[in-house]
């Protein structure tokens, strides 16, 4: 068998819902407020902004350790083979039947700090100019995912390192769906704004 159980280790350490968990100590389903999302923006709005750091951590670095794991033991494709399963546990989830769980930005923020720092650079760039700009933080994670894309399609990174940028974009962009929707509805939540 090997090496290979990595990967389980990686898909689950994905599933880990860690604002889910964090909900908990405060006695609040996170999936019944705010946005619904088991992810660290809705972690912030719920929660406040200690345990939103704290969920933030916990996703990115279970999303770091899938990855930064799996490339240890198989190179570049096994470092996207476990990203990529990472985000798939984190955003449906099995611990929650695979409904549709967390958007992937913040493990995905972890799983391109390990396997490409300098992309990583400039989507966070992009990510807090939007933020700011906008108040929207998912306009800035969607934005950021398309720049991991564009980045890695421009700088003609390693085919593992495009498959890994596009098809994580595009998990990204897909999980954001409802988000757009509340965007072009104009009821989507802006930062500094504390919902339940
Ligand atoms: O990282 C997720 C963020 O982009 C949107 O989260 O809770 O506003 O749907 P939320």
């Amino acid at each position: 068998m090997g090496n290979y159980p990595v990967f389980l280790l990686a898909y689950f350490l994905g599933a880990i819902p860690f604002a889910y968990l964090a909900g908990l100590s405060k006695h609040i389903d996170v999936r019944k407020h705010g946005s619904g999302n088991i992810g660290t923006t809705n972690a912030f709005r719920l929660l406040g902004p200690k345990l939103g750091i704290a969920v933030l951590c916990g996703d990115a670095l279970k999303g770091a350790l899938a990855a930064g794991l799996s490339y240890h033991f198989f190179g570049p494709w096994g470092g996207i083979a476990g990203g990529l399963l990472a985000m798939a546990g984190h955003s449906w989830n099995p611990f929650f039947r695979f409904q549709p769980s967390g958007k992937g930005v913040a493990a995905g923020l972890g799983i391109i700090a390990v396997l490409m720092p300098r992309v990583t650079l400039a989507a966070l760039a992009v990510f807090l100019i939007l933020v700011l700009a906008t108040r929207y933080v998912s306009l800035g994670s969607a934005a950021a995912a398309l720049t991991v894309a564009v980045s890695v399609l421009v700088l003609k990174m390693p085919l593992a390192y495009r498959v890994f940028g596009v098809v994580a974009a595009s998990v990204v962009l897909i999980r954001h769906r409802t988000n757009f929707q509340r965007i072009l509805q104009g009821t989507e939540h802006k930062i500094g704004k504390r919902k339940r």
